[in-house]
């Protein structure tokens, strides 16, 4: 008697674990990630679809960037004729590589009909059905519009293949899991995007370019509200720990940049004489437009003045606001 009781309460907490689970979208953690099928839909080689693919790529989105080993002696660049090959490694808790994204059939994606890329590139899941990590940009690539997104993949084609073999993923527990809840499909077009002002036009600029993906601090994976471009987030790539530095308009941040230091910095990596760690990817981005980059450092004057002081000249220490560590951590 009292056992069968036993059992009518747990069934009635499993049904209960179950029902929390799926209020709130957990049980895609277990079950894979939400994902629409793909389409037969390709995307047409133009000359003017080409050009504006190899400019988002190379100077903007920086896919080849992350998606090839890098010249860490020299100034970070792709190393050359291993472009979009993969294998640069990221710090996320498991074992994480950039995939080959050249047009090689066997270890590349050659093989990927379009629609299968452009759901990697903007939604997140990669040809079999996997969510990929979001160190992959795809959240910021999500208002790429869709004639972007057809410039990209046509650019993308272009590449040289290379034959490399990249090893698949292996996420930590439970990170393992909780990738799955992240992708969300897209099942309208995206238009071209707003950018009527030279401050909106910044903006989608910045968000394609995945700035704040390392200028905004994180906790357990997550931005910190409040602390948009707000820096302090400790980056550990082969040129060693160093943390995002404040970019918003406070008195700690960057208030004493005008446009043409900003461009200066871009293009150069150097604040006057102060170099800047090759961590910041200023020979991607150097090589944007006057215009692009004038629009982006409009919208940084815009967005709000966050007091958080960072400094990589002075040794870390830890610092309440950010929960990080980092040069001047103290002194917040
Ligand atoms: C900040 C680094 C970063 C940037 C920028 C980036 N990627 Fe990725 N990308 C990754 C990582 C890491 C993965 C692997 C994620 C995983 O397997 O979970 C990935 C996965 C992919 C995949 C899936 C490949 C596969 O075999 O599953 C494609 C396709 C892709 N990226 C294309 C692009 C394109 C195109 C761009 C530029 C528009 C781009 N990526 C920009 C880091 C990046
Ligand atoms: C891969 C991570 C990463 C990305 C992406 C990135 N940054 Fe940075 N950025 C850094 C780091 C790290 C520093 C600090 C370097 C140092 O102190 O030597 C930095 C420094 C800067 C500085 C110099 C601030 C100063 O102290 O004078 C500016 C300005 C800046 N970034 C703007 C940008 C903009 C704009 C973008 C996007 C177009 C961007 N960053 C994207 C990592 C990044």
């Amino acid at each position: 008697m009292k056992f069968r009781w036993l059992k009518v309460i747990g069934l009635a907490l499993f049904a209960a674990i179950l029902a929390a689970l799926f209020v709130s979208g957990l049980w895609r953690a277990f079950v894979g990630p939400k994902a629409r099928a793909v389409t037969n839909r390709t995307f047409e080689s133009t000359p003017a679809r080409l050009e504006r693919g190899k400019y988002l790529v190379e100077n903007v989105t920086g896919c080849l960037h992350c998606h090839s080993d890098r010249d860490w002696k020299g100034d970070g660049s792709p190393v050359k004729g291993r472009e979009g090959a993969g294998t640069f490694f990221y710090g996320a808790p498991g074992t994480l590589h950039a995939p080959n994204i050249t047009p090689d059939k066997e270890t590349g994606v050659g093989s990927w009909s379009d629609d299968e890329l452009a759901r990697a590139i903007r939604e997140g899941v990669s040809r079999d059905g996997r969510a990929l990590f979001p160190i992959m940009p795809y959240m910021n690539y999500r208002q790429m519009s869709d004639e972007d997104l057809a410039a990209v993949i046509v650019y993308l084609r272009t590449l040289p293949p290379i034959s490399n073999a990249v090893e698949k993923p292996k996420l930590d527990f439970p990170l393992n899991f909780l990738v799955n809840t992240m992708p969300q499909p897209l099942d309208s077009p995206v238009p071209a995007a707003d950018v009527s002002t030279q401050v909106k036009r910044g903006e989608h600029l910045l968000t394609l370019a995945s700035c704040s993906d390392c200028h905004t601090p994180q906790e357990k994976g997550a931005p910190i509200p409040g602390m948009f471009l707000a820096g302090g987030f400790m980056l550990n790539e082969p040129p060693g720990e160093v943390t995002s530095t404040n970019i918003t308009p406070d008195p700690s941040g960057i208030p004493y940049y005008d446009e043409t230091l900003f461009l200066e910095m871009m293009r150069t990596g150097q604040v006057k004489a102060r170099k800047l760690n090759i961590t910041m990817p200023w020979n991607l981005y150097g090589k944007m437009s006057d215009d692009d980059l004038k629009a982006i450092f409009a919208y940084l004057k815009t967005v709000p003045a966050v007091s958080h002081k960072v400094d990589n000249t002075v040794p870390a220490t830890p610092c309440k606001v950010c929960k990080g560590k980092h040069g001047f951590g103290d002194r917040n």
